[in-house]
Parts: C-alpha cells; structure tokens; sequence
C-alpha cells in the first residue's frame, strides 16, 4: 500500500520557513508581484530597485529571492559570496527573453559609438554588454545624466524606451521587446473602466503600451504606483501593471478602491506567469533543500557587476 502525503498547511509551511530563516540566517526578499502569502512572510518587499539595493546591502548568509530569475540573478551578482536562493527556477520573464545575449551583441556592434543601458529585466550576459542597468524607478534620471549628443541605446523595453524618449526628447535606439503582461493591457477595456468609473484616476506602469500610458494620469515604477495611490486625495484607481501590487495598495489604504485592468472574470491575463510561480511551499522548500541556487560564472559577476554598481551609485 502506497502512502499518500498530506501537504503542509500554509500555518504550518509559515512556522518552518519562520524557523528555517533564522536558524539559516536568510533573508527573504519578494517583487510587489508576488502572491499575498509570500508578500507577508518576506523580509523586504519593493520593486526592482529597492530589491537590487537590499541585495546589495544585507548581511544575511542566504538570499530568498521571491521574484524571478533576473532578480535573483542580480542579487547574486551583488553579492557573490552569498547563496541566492529562487523557489522556481522556472520563473523567467518574457521581457528579459526577448533579448538572447548573442543578437543583442550583435546589435550593439551594429551601433559604434553608443552607450547601452539596459532595463534590469535582462539576463546576466547581457548585462555584461551594457554600460549601465536602470529600472523603472531611475530610467528618467539615468539617462538625463548622459550628454544630450551622447547616442544612447535602450533595451529591452521598447515601451519605457520610447516612453523616456518622449519625455526627454531624446532619440535612443530601442531594441524591440516588450513584456508579455503589460502588452496584454488595452485602451478599449480602460476607455469603457474609464466610462465606467469617471471618478477614478488610470495609474499604470512604464512597461505598458504607448497609447495607454497616453491615457495616464500617473505613471511611474510599482513602488512609485504605489506611493501615489497612499498619497492621492482620490478614492479610485484604474490600475495599469501587473495584479500582485494591488494588496499593499488595498492594505495601506482600506477606504480606496483598485480595479484591475483588464477587469475581467474570464482573463488573468495580467497576472505574470512567471512571478506566479512561486509558492509558498516551493519557498519552504528552496530553503529547506538551500536550492535551486543561482550560480554564474565568477568573469560574468565582474562583467555585469559594473553597470548594476553604477546603476546604484547614479540612484543615490
Ligand atoms: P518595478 O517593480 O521595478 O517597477 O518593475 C516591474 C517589473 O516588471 C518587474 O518585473
Ligand atoms: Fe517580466 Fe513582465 Fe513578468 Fe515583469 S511582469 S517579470 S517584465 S514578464
């Protein structure tokens, strides 16, 4: 007769990880997109930036990295000598897939005399060919502190690229990918949320097309999204990224209202795949079994280390 295991209740998973991470010194870093459960139990919680600057500073032995993989990537990257830890080595994302290292070398070639700045959702190798890694939260201010005559290239998010070329009236060179959730959200469904909730104020994350970031009335990086909704005198929000944000947004302020975009019972669409991967019981398990761990070759670390460093020294 086989037996048949029971799993874990989430109290219990909780009481483990709780004890596993002191006794293993870790600590537990998650992305605004991460389910509820897992925002509760992390040490930290904040968009890219704010994840890449605790990853740089922590003293713990072992990084969770409750995010996906180019997160924890960077983690390692800033800290090497620690063990960075992903619950699903699985979670990637379709942004920092739609530059391979290779064509992206050649593109730069292509490009004599530019300087390369890459989003920080791209790979490791990547990294390595870029001059300087910005996020959402700094992109603006990044790439104002180059000379106005200084050609500039801009990759992978061809829709902050153009967004920041807009608003500074620069003209980069934008490689051409784009992140699969925010490509999924429409002007149709905010036009009828808009209609249909004249009251509320479209908030929406850079990544998003064009034509809906046209419709904005705030737009800015998950943490920055966040911040306004705390500090707004408005009550509703039509809320432009991906969903995982919406539980701090409803937790600080419980008299607001957030509707999701697309708001829609048959569609998840704007649920990212990949930061849902992560669950509880992978992370009582990742570190439990202190794997899957992010390794990477020690000439890569050195490569893409200094535009991350410079990214940090340029966000001071
Ligand atoms: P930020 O949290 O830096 O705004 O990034 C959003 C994102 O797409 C993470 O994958
Ligand atoms: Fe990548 Fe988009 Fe998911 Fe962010 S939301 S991790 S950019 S696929």
């Amino acid at each position: 007769m086989t037996t048949r295991k029971i799993p874990l209740t989430d109290e219990e998973l909780i009481r483990r990880i709780n004890t596993l991470r002191k006794q293993k010194n870790a600590v537990i870093l998650a992305h605004y997109y991460q389910t509820p459960d897992i925002q509760d139990i992390a040490d930290f919680i904040g968009d890219s930036l704010q994840l890449s600057q605790q990853a740089a500073a922590t003293d713990a032995d072992i990084i969770v990295f409750a995010g996906v993989h180019f997160m924890a990537e960077t983690a390692k990257i800033l800290s090497p000598s620690k063990k960075v830890l992903l619950p699903d080595l699985n979670a990637g994302c379709s942004l920092a897939d739609s530059a391979p290292a290779d064509k992206f070398e050649d593109f730069v070639k292509a490009h004599p005399g530019h300087k390369v700045l890459s989003y920080i959702n791209c790979s490791a190798a990547v990294k390595t060919l870029s001059d300087v890694i910005v996020t959402s939260s700094n992109a603006m201010k990044i790439v104002e502190s180059f000379p106005k005559d200084q050609p500039l290239i801009f990759a992978p998010d061809k829709n902050l690229g153009a967004y920041i070329n807009g608003k500074t009236g620069r003209n980069m060179v934008l490689w051409d990918g784009a992140c699969e959730v925010h490509e999924t959200i429409t002007t149709e469904r905010i036009i009828q949320l808009k209609i249909e909730n004249p009251d509320a104020r479209l908030i929406a994350h850079p990544e998003c097309k064009a034509p809906v970031l046209v419709l904005a009335d705030f737009i800015g990086s998950t943490s920055a999204l966040l911040d306004y909704t705390k500090k707004s005198e408005f009550k509703k929000f039509i809320v432009a990224t991906e969903t995982g944000i919406i539980y701090q947004m409803q937790k600080a302020s419980p008299d607001k209202e957030f509707i999701v975009v697309p708001s829609d019972e048959t569609c998840s669409c704007n649920d990212c795949p990949y930061m849902k991967l992560n669950t509880l019981e992978k992370l009582y398990l990742c570190l439990k079994n202190e794997k899957p761990e992010i390794i990477l070759p020690g000439e890569v670390i050195e490569k893409a280390r200094r535009p991350i460093v410079r990214m940090l020294e340029l966000s001071k």
